[in-house]
């Protein structure tokens, strides 16, 4: 076996052939952790290009490409792959300018088979869920998670089983999880209560939870940063920004570039930044404290996403960011529904939370902390058509409290040429 779950706290290990989320002993979250001799023997930039463009499961996915850095020992036939990943690194001058730095790439991980990360995540959860035999998977979500389970789970055959907030639902993620087949439940609580709930049922009915407290999630999400090392040919970016709810892609982000930087793939770390929506960011006061104290808050934001007060993966987020140098920030709704209209009105488009990390990139370029001549990859995280209302509302100038600083309203015509005339004589495409 070239791979063992270990405490980050206290440095106990475990076969990974375990049902288990945290350290018995602590009660410290667990990694992943491989075989760092043998990768150091196997693994290579050469060796990762080969594969490149591959044809045949499990290679073609941007999440298996990798295996050997995610779950080298899991049998092929039992991974389960849509195939994910692969996603592409945009790179718009427009934004580019906008942010104020010398070359910004944005790597959009809504293009994946479900619209967001998650489905980096899934791969690795529901591959291990078959590895141990198990037959129900179950998660809390504020939406990404859910479609992203009820597909993989019913495309591995598996039975899922999604937590719902039962206010504010990203529509199109109900939609999403009830069509794939998951049984879906709504309960009147938050994010954050469902999350303790799924926890409990989990270990009730020997379910198995696939939120980002399960460690394999994490070595699926670590593929991000192997594929955008790969695409910017192995020379790793100055930074790499990303948003923060419950903090496990920027804690799998960590944990991919500490080894890939530890067997050679990169010469440099890039730091990370973590930006939070300024209504659900108790990781951004916790960095004002240095880690101190660390409160869980209460969560009110547009961005739905990343809505989270109690993030369970905080350890491994401020261990990410020891490792890497990097940065905590916060932007209001105003800042993230503007960087959103800019991102969508290039034709990339993105969810609101997404947003975060060309609002983030502009505010630390403005605060210095990111150079203006720096190479910086920003991560899209889910797909434009999350949250649709949210989009609408802000254009036409009904999204309360916000200004629409980039609007592209909706006109209203008569069934007339006259009436079309003079909409299209006045109306102006926003696009620079
Ligand atoms: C689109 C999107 N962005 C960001 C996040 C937050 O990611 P994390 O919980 O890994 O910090 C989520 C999580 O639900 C999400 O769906
Ligand atoms: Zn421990």
């Amino acid at each position: 076996m070239h791979s063992i779950l270990q405490c980050m706290d206290c440095g106990q290990h475990y076969p990974v052939d375990r049902m288990m989320y945290t350290c018995e002993h602590c009660g410290g979250l667990l990694d992943v952790q491989h075989d760092m001799d043998w990768l150091r023997k196997t693994v290579s930039r050469e060796f990762f290009d080969k594969r490149l463009g591959s044809l045949d499961a499990p290679y073609n996915s941007g999440v298996w490409r990798y295996k050997e850095m995610v779950y080298p020992d899991v049998p092929d036939e039992l991974i389960v792959s849509r195939p994910e990943g692969n996603t592409p690194l945009y790179s718009q001058p427009s934004l580019t300018a906008w942010a104020g730095v010398g070359k910004l790439y944005l790597k959009h991980e809504g293009e994946n088979p479900t619209g967001s990360f998650k489905d980096r995540g899934m791969t690795g959860g529901v591959t291990h869920a078959r590895a141990l035999g198990i037959k129900r998977v179950a998660c809390a979500s504020t939406g990404n998670t859910s479609a992203s389970l009820a597909a993989y789970a019913a495309f591995g055959g598996l039975n899922g089983i999604v937590f719902f907030q039962n206010k504010q639902i990203a529509l199109g993620k109900l939609a999403q999880a009830i069509a794939y087949g998951a049984i879906g439940i709504q309960i009147n609580a938050d994010f954050d209560r469902n999350i303790q709930l799924v926890r409990e049922v989990g270990e009730k009915f020997g379910i198995y939870i696939l939120n980002s407290i399960n460690p394999f999630r994490l070595e699926g999400q670590k593929s991000i940063m192997f594929e955008a090392m790969q695409q910017l040919r192995w020379k790793a970016p100055d930074w790499i920004v990303c948003p923060g709810g419950n903090l496990g892609n920027s804690s799998a982000f960590g944990k991919a570039l500490y080894e890939m930087h530890a067997l050679g793939l990169i010469d440099k770390l890039p730091s990370i930044a973590i930006i939070q929506a300024e209504g659900a960011n108790p990781l951004y006061r916790s960095y004002e404290s240095h880690f101190e104290h660390f409160e869980p808050v209460h969560a009110e934001t547009v961005a739905t996403a990343i809505k989270i007060g109690n993030p369970v993966n905080f350890k491994k987020a401020v261990r990410a960011l020891r490792w890497t140098e990097g940065t905590v920030e916060q932007v209001d709704d105003q800042e993230i529904m503007d960087a959103k209209a800019l991102i969508d009105r290039t034709g990339i488009g993105c969810e609101p939370a997404s947003a975060c990390s060309l609002a983030g990139v502009q505010k630390l370029v403005k605060q210095g902390v990111i150079k203006p001549h720096e190479t910086v990859v920003g991560i899209l995280t889910g797909h434009v058509l999350k949250d649709p209302e949210a989009t609408i509302d802000y254009h036409n100038g009904k999204l309360e409290g916000i200004v629409a600083n980039y609007p592209n309203r909706l006109y209203q015509s008569e069934p007339t040429i006259e009436s079309l005339s003079r909409i299209l004589e006045q109306a102006q495409s926003p696009v620079q």
